[in-house]
C-alpha cells in the first residue's frame, strides 16, 4: 500500500533516515535543489515550515517559482517511515512546461520496485483535479525507464520528447 502525506514534523526521524538513503542522490519531489539537506532539527522544522507555506495561496513566490503541494510518500496515513517524496506545482512557467512538469517525485533507493511511485502518481492525479489542473504534464529523462514505466502505467500520452526529456500528458479524473 502506499498513501501520500503532508511533511510534518512528527515525521523527523523518518525523513532523516529516508534523507540519509537517497545520500548524494537527487531527491526530486522534495523541493531540495543544490547544497545537501540540513538534516538538523533546525534545518528540517525551516524545511518544513518551508515547504507547506508554499502550498498557501497567499504565498508570494519569486521569479521563477510558483505555487507547489509537497507531499511525503509512506506506506499507509500513520506509518513513520518517509518512502520518497513528491511535489504537485500548481501552474506551468516556461521551464516547467518544457522540462518539469506539473509533478516530480522520488522513492527512496531501499524502497524502489515496490509499487509505491507508481501508485503515489495516481494518488497525486485527484489532488491536481483539485487544484484545478486538468492536464497534468508529467516528464521523465529519456532514458529514466523507471519514470516512463510510472508514468505510461498511469496513463500518459506522450507528446514529445524535447532534448533529453519526454513530455506526457496524462487527463486527471474528476476532482
Ligand atoms: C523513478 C522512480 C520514482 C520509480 O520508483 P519505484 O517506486 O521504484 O517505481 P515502481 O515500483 O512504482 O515502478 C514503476 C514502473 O517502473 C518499472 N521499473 C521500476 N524500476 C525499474 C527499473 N530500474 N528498470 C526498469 N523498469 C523499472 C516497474 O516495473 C513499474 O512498471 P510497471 O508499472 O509496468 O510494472 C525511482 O526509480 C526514483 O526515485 N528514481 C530517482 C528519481 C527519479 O528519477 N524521479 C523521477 C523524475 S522524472
Amino acid at each position: 500500500m502506499t498513501a501520500l502525506v503532508p511533511p510534518s514534523l512528527e515525521l523527523y526521524d523518518g525523513w532523516s533516515a529516508c534523507v540519509a538513503d537517497f545520500g548524494a542522490t537527487h531527491m526530486d519531489g522534495s523541493g531540495y535543489h543544490g547544497p545537501p539537506a540540513d538534516t538538523s532539527v533546525a534545518g528540517f522544522r525551516a524545511y518544513v515550515a518551508a515547504r507547506l507555506g508554499m502550498a498557501d495561496p497567499a504565498w508570494e513566490p519569486p521569479a521563477g517559482r510558483v505555487p507547489c503541494s509537497f507531499a511525503w510518500i509512506v506506506e499507509e496515513p500513520g506509518s513513520t517511515d518517509v518512502l520518497g517524496f513528491l511535489a504537485i506545482r500548481h501552474r506551468l512557467n516556461d521551464f516547467l512546461l518544457a522540462e518539469g512538469g506539473h509533478v516530480g517525485y522520488a522513492v527512496r533507493p531501499s524502497r524502489r520496485r515496490e509499487g509505491h511511485a507508481g501508485r503515489a502518481l495516481a494518488l497525486a492525479l485527484p489532488m491536481c483535479a483539485r487544484l484545478g489542473i486538468d492536464r497534468v504534464l508529467v516528464t521523465c529523462d529519456d532514458d529514466n525507464v523507471a519514470s516512463a514505466c510510472t508514468i505510461e502505467r498511469n496513463g500518459g500520452v506522450l507528446e514529445d520528447v524535447r532534448g533529453i526529456k519526454r513530455r506526457y500528458w496524462i487527463t486527471a479524473p474528476a476532482a
